[in-house]
């Protein structure tokens, strides 16, 4: 599967399968976490075969079902922290994708003070990430329209492109308020209006953009 079919193919999933994850696909998992929090200076886990992560009542009150596994975003809370949580973690995200395996980003329906537990001392926690085999494939989100989200005067096609790519993208409650422009030659992004978990859905849609396009996302 390439980045663009695991784009196109991933939808948030909230109840999975009880299938273990097989060992070789955690070993795969567990590097490319790795790589990735080397890479954003953030540390990016897995957490396997921890029901307890989910257990609470907001999870089961948001409809998340036998969530055994979950990605935790953590790490020291600089600058730019929650914006490098979103772009590493989609990252991760869509390499599950490709893996055949299913997500859902959670800022708020988990068990927030269990897995606070198993962070170090002085680490944050950014937010968690379901993982596991969907009983679906989830459903295509209701997205706003290209000239809703963008502004560009003869930008090419490959900007269009990469755009489509950041509104396929899962931004916390559907919001999608953000916006890119081509300003001489270069891509910026920014958000639009008040909303929560802002920063992180930037940091997603960079990534989507960026590993469709090839190209660099300047966020203003
Ligand atoms: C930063 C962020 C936080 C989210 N928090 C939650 C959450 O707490 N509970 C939940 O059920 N879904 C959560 N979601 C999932 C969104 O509701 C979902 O991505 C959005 O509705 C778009 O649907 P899609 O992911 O299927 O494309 C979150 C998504 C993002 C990006």
């Amino acid at each position: 599967m390439t980045i663009r079919e695991a784009i196109a193919a991933r939808h948030s999933v909230r109840s999975f399968r009880t299938d273990p994850i097989a060992d070789d696909i955690r070993r795969q998992l567990d590097a490319y976490a790795l790589d990735c929090s080397k890479e954003g200076n953030i540390r990016m886990f897995i957490r396997y075969d921890d029901p307890d992560g989910f257990d609470s009542r907001l999870a089961h009150y948001g409809n998340f079902q036998n969530v055994n596994h979950y990605i935790v975003l953590a790490g020291r809370k600089d600058k730019d922290f929650n914006l490098r949580c979103g772009y590493y973690g989609e990252k991760l995200v869509l390499f599950a994708q490709q893996l055949g395996l299913n997500t859902c980003w959670t800022a708020l329906t988990f068990n927030k003070r269990r897995v606070q537990q198993i962070l170090n001392q002085g680490e944050s926690l950014c937010m968690v990430i379901a993982l596991g085999y969907g009983t679906t494939q989830g459903t295509p989100h209701k997205g706003k329209d290209l000239k809703d989200v963008m502004i560009a005067d003869h930008a090419p096609d490959w900007f269009v492109e990469g755009v489509r790519a950041a509104l396929l993208a899962p931004t916390a409650v559907n919001q999608q308020k953000f916006q890119f422009r081509f300003v001489n030659g270069e891509v910026h992004l920014r958000s639009r209006g008040i909303g929560a978990y802002l920063e992180t859905d930037l940091g997603i849609v960079k990534y989507h953009f960026e590993a469709v396009t090839g190209k660099s996302v300047i966020v203003d």
